[in-house]
This record gives structure tokens, C-alpha cells and sequence, in this order.
């Protein structure tokens, strides 16, 4: 019967052998790239938690699935008073300031009958406002503040 030891080449042994100090130097080496790799793998998480800070400043959209509106306080007022006479996409296509969206609530509430939003108006025209600004600042960064300076030369 063949003993275990049979099955294990001698070559790994024979390149490593010169007695406890080898082993040492093996062990060492082990450490290290053990060392190594967790310092590695701390910089990854590292990484990790630092996109989930930018995730915290970058607005993440969401947007729902049946009228394509963008999922944000106010939504469930305008699905209930903006889907009943034309679809979603007369809003998400539009963009316009706070006074738009009053002027465009106003000419539906003039020529095509739409009812007084009363106390929701506000809300409403808040999530309009907010979700549907005018382009100019969606999507981008904000202008920079600059404060010029005097370069002394
Ligand atoms: C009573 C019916 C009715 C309701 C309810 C209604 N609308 Fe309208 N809306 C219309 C009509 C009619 C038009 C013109 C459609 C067209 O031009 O095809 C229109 C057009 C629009 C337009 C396009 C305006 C433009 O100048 O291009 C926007 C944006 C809009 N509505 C947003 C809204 C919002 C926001 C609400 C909810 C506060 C809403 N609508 C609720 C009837 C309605």
C-alpha cells in the first residue's frame, strides 16, 4: 500500500530544504503577502465607502414604472390629479420654472377644465418645479463660486 507521503512530490521539499531557517524565511515571505493582500483589500473598502458618501451628495433618480414621474415627495398628488386627461409625458418632457408650472396649471384650469388643486397645489408645484426645472442646472454642477484674487507677481 502506497502511504500518503508517496503521493506528495519531493521537489518542493528538495527546493526548500536547508533546515528551520528556510522555513522561517517561508513563513516570513507568507506573512507578508498575507500583509499584503488585507492591506489591499482595506483600500478596496476604503474605495467602497467613499462611493457610497458620493451616492449620498449625487442625487440618484428614480423613476416609476408606470408613469415614468420621478419617484420624490408629491408624486402620489400628481398621479392622482395629473394622469386624467393626458399622458405622463406632456410633464416629464416639459421643464419650466415654478411660475411655469403655475402658468401652465393656470391656462389648463382657464381653457380645459382642470379642477382647483387647493391645498395640494403647493405640493404639487414643488415636485414640478423641483423635478422638472428649467435645463439649465439639471444634471450639471452648479456654477463655481470664484473669488478672484490679486496675483502678486
Ligand atoms: C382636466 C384635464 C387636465 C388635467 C387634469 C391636467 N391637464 Fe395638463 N393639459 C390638459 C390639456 C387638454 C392639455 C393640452 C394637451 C395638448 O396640447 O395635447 C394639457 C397640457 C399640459 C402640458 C403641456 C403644456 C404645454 O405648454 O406644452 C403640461 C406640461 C401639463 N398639461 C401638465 C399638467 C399637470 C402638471 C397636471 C396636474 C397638475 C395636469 N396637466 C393636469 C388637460 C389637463
Amino acid at each position: 500500500m502506497r502511504k500518503t507521503q508517496d503521493l506528495i512530490p519531493d521537489y518542493p521539499i528538495d527546493l526548500f530544504s536547508g533546515g528551520i531557517y528556510k522555513h522561517a524565511i517561508l513563513l516570513g515571505i507568507g506573512l507578508v503577502l498575507f500583509l499584503l493582500t488585507q492591506g489591499c483589500q482595506n483600500s478596496h473598502d476604503g474605495q467602497a465607502s467613499r462611493d457610497e458618501q458620493m451616492q449620498d451628495t449625487i442625487r440618484v433618480v428614480q423613476y416609476d414604472e408606470t408613469t415614468g414621474l420621478v419617484v420624490a415627495d408629491g408624486i402620489q398628488l400628481v398621479k392622482a390629479n395629473c394622469m386624467n386627461c393626458h399622458s405622463p409625458k406632456l410633464i416629464t418632457q416639459s421643464r419650466a420654472t415654478k411660475e411655469g408650472w403655475e402658468g401652465m396649471i393656470r391656462w389648463m384650469q382657464a381653457k380645459h377644465r382642470l379642477w382647483d388643486l387647493g391645498e395640494h397645489e403647493a405640493t404639487i408645484l414643488e415636485y414640478l418645479a423641483t423635478h422638472y426645472a428649467p435645463e439649465e442646472g439639471v444634471g450639471r454642477r452648479r456654477q463655481l463660486e470664484v473669488e478672484w484674487y490679486d496675483l502678486e507677481l
